[in-house]
Parts: C-alpha cells; sequence; structure tokens
C-alpha cells in the first residue's frame, strides 16, 4: 500500500511515517517543513526536493496550499493521512490568519484532491474544537465551541471545526471513505519545546535546571497520550473500512493538572529545578485564560479497535528525558 502524509515531517507525522514504513508500505511525505519537523526524521540524509530519502519514503518539499504539487503525489497514492497544520498556541497567536489559511484552505486543497483521484482520506481535527468544557465528558456527537473571535486562539479551533464540515458535506455528496480523527493533548519523543506545548516545554526546563514556568495556578486539566499509541490506534483505525464515515475522539483518559505535570518532570528529572507561576496575561497577552480542561469519551475509539491508549505519563516523560540528554551528550 502507498500512502501520502502530509504534514509527515512533523511531531506525529513523523511517527506515523515510521510506523508505516515499518509494516513495509511506501510513503510519500509532503511538507513545506514550516514548523518544527525535519526532513532527516525519516531517513539518514537530509533530503532534496523529490529525492528518495528511505527506500520506501519519498519527499517532496511543498505546501497543501499548492493544489498542483498535491494533486501530483494524491494521484500516486492508495491513501492520504492528512496532518499538515499550524500547530500550537504561539504558532497560531503569531498569525491567526494563517492557521486559519493552512488548517482550512490546505484542508479543502487535499478534499479536492482526494475527491478528483477518489483516494480516502484520513483528518486528524482536535479537541480544541469543543473549547474549553472543563468536567464534561466530551462525545464526538457534541457541539463545538472554539470560542470567541476576540480571542484568536479559537481560531485554530474553529479552522479545525470547519473544514471538519467541509469533509462531511464530501463525504455525504461523493461517498469519499473520509475518518477524522479528534486528537486530545498527544505527547512524546520527538516533540519540540519550541511548539510551546507544556510537556516538552517543563522537560526542556528541567533537563536545563531551569525553573518549569507554569502559566496560572497550574489548576488547569489535561489528558495527555503518548504519540506512539495514538499513532497505533490511528492506523487500525484506518485499516477497518468500518471506521470512515465516522469521527473518532483519541487520546488518553487520564487527567493530569498542569501544576501536577510540573511537579512529575521535577521529580523524574531529578535536578531539583523549581516551578514558578506566571501569569496566564503575562505569558499569552490579550488571551483571557487558558482552557480549563477537556476530557474525551473514548468508547467510540475503544468499540472500534478494541482499545485505546493506556501509556502511563511518567513512561513517556522518562522516554522524553532520555532524549534530550542523548542529545546533550557530547559526540564520542
Ligand atoms: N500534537 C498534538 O497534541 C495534537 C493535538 C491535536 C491535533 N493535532 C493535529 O495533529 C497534526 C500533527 O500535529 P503535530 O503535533 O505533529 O504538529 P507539527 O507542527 O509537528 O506538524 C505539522 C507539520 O505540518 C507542516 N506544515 C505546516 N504548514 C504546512 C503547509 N502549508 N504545507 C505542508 N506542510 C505544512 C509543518 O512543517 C509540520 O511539519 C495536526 O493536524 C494537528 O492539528 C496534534
Amino acid at each position: 500500500m502507498r500512502h501520502l502524509v502530509t504534514g509527515g515531517a512533523g511531531f506525529v507525522g513523523s511517527h506515523l511515517v515510521a510506523a508505516l514504513l515499518a509494516r513495509g508500505d511506501e510513503v510519500e511525505v509532503l511538507d513545506d517543513l514550516s514548523g518544527f519537523g525535519h526532513a532527516d526524521r525519516v531517513a539518514a540524509d537530509r533530503p532534496t526536493a523529490g529525492s528518495r530519502v528511505h527506500p520506501l519514503c519519498a519527499w517532496t518539499h511543498g505546501s497543501v496550499l499548492d493544489p498542483r504539487a498535491v494533486e501530483r503525489v494524491v494521484a500516486r497514492v492508495d491513501r492520504v493521512w492528512h496532518l499538515a497544520a499550524v500547530v500550537g498556541v504561539p504558532r497560531v497567536l503569531a498569525d491567526p490568519r494563517r492557521a486559519v489559511r493552512v488548517n482550512l484552505e490546505g484542508t479543502e486543497v487535499v478534499l479536492d484532491a482526494c475527491v478528483a483521484a477518489r483516494v480516502p482520506l484520513v483528518f486528524t481535527s482536535s479537541s480544541e474544537v469543543y473549547g474549553d468544557r472543563a468536567g464534561e465528558l466530551l462525545r464526538e456527537d457534541d457541539p463545538v465551541s472554539p470560542g470567541a473571535t476576540t480571542s484568536m486562539r479559537g481560531s485554530y479551533g474553529a479552522s479545525k471545526a470547519l473544514a471538519e464540515w467541509s469533509l462531511a458535506a464530501v463525504r455525504r455528496t461523493t461517498g469519499l471513505p473520509i475518518l477524522v480523527a479528534r486528537l486530545f493533548n498527544t505527547v512524546g519523543p520527538g516533540q519540540s519545546a519550541g511548539h510551546g506545548m507544556v510537556l516538552p516545554r517543563f522537560v526542556e526546563q528541567a533537563r536545563r535546571g531551569r525553573p518549569l514556568t507554569v502559566y496560572g495556578d497550574g489548576a488547569q486539566r489535561r489528558c495527555f497520550a503518548d504519540v506512539r499509541d495514538v499513532v497505533e490506534h490511528l492506523v487500525r483505525l484506518a485499516d477497518l473500512d468500518g471506521a470512515y464515515g465516522g469521527t473518532f475522539n483519541l487520546g488518553s483518559r487520564v487527567e493530569s493538572t498542569i501544576l501536577g505535570l510540573a511537579e512529575l518532570v521535577r521529580d523524574l528529572a531529578g535536578t531539583g529545578a523549581e516551578i514558578a507561576h506566571v501569569p496566564w496575561a503575562e505569558a499569552f497577552p490579550g488571551e483571557e485564560r487558558d482552557v480549563r480542561g477537556r476530557l474525551p469519551d473514548l468508547s467510540r475509539l475503544a468499540a472500534a479497535v478494541g482499545s485505546v491508549p493506556t501509556t502511563r505519563l511518567e513512561t513517556t516523560i522518562a522516554a522524553m528525558l532520555s532524549e534530550g540528554a542523548r542529545a546533550a551528550a557530547p559526540a564520542p
């Protein structure tokens, strides 16, 4: 089987590419390297545009906003995984319009190419579509509420939600097999601290013996799933014909507070790093407050594939800490 992974040089994408290659499938990657990803994640050698980077992997440096580039690669594959997106609160706040364009228009371009070539599509949406919904068990059929338009953060969740509507409309009118996975907080090895995501930031701070900066009081709650677990479940879902046409929450069911997460990273790192609280408004001027919580109902995922991600957070953090230590070690 031959796959296209857009955003394949990114954090989740590179794990997905590795999983597909490991089972002997062929993979095309389309990525413009505008994120924190790098092409040599999927290969030993840094590839040039169009060069082959792994015996079973072809690389195209290009944008999902370029219909011709997208059509060319989509025409060569049996399944498309559309992951390319502007991701991470700092990046979205830096250029909300770009986030909307890439996440919505980019999905339209990929969708049009899939319709034209009749290629099944897997789309990674986000728990951000639910907005700030602490204390609720979030089900796929719940209304979306990405937030007020005065908060730029909501642009990410809104663009993903609108993309989902477009996919649903095409699914209905053309019957194209389309699968939507709403990823909740996904963490693990290979995640850049530059994304602004909380766990890789804490890991980096702890490793350097710097204070771990908790925005606000740290009582915000999140569910963190290991990327390797998420990718395994995503691949298993996509291998089920019956999953197409569906929308699935995908993440962990175990909640942690952000303060509890900081304490766990500090203890596992053993570097005695302090925990420092930074007011939310100082960290993200103009944004009223952080999302207080989000808990996925994973029963639809469990019914489809028979399990949900369960990797312990300690295991994931230990892998991230040892990866950081390896990267920092002097060359022999
Ligand atoms: N990591 C998470 O916690 C999480 C949670 C929910 C949803 N998701 C979704 O999973 C997907 C992957 O996220 P990630 O964490 O790996 O982010 P990432 O930033 O590491 O990966 C995104 C990739 O998309 C690429 N990209 C951006 N704009 C592009 C464009 N115009 N054309 C081609 N490539 C482009 C980037 O260069 C990057 O390599 C995204 O769709 C994201 O919305 C991730």
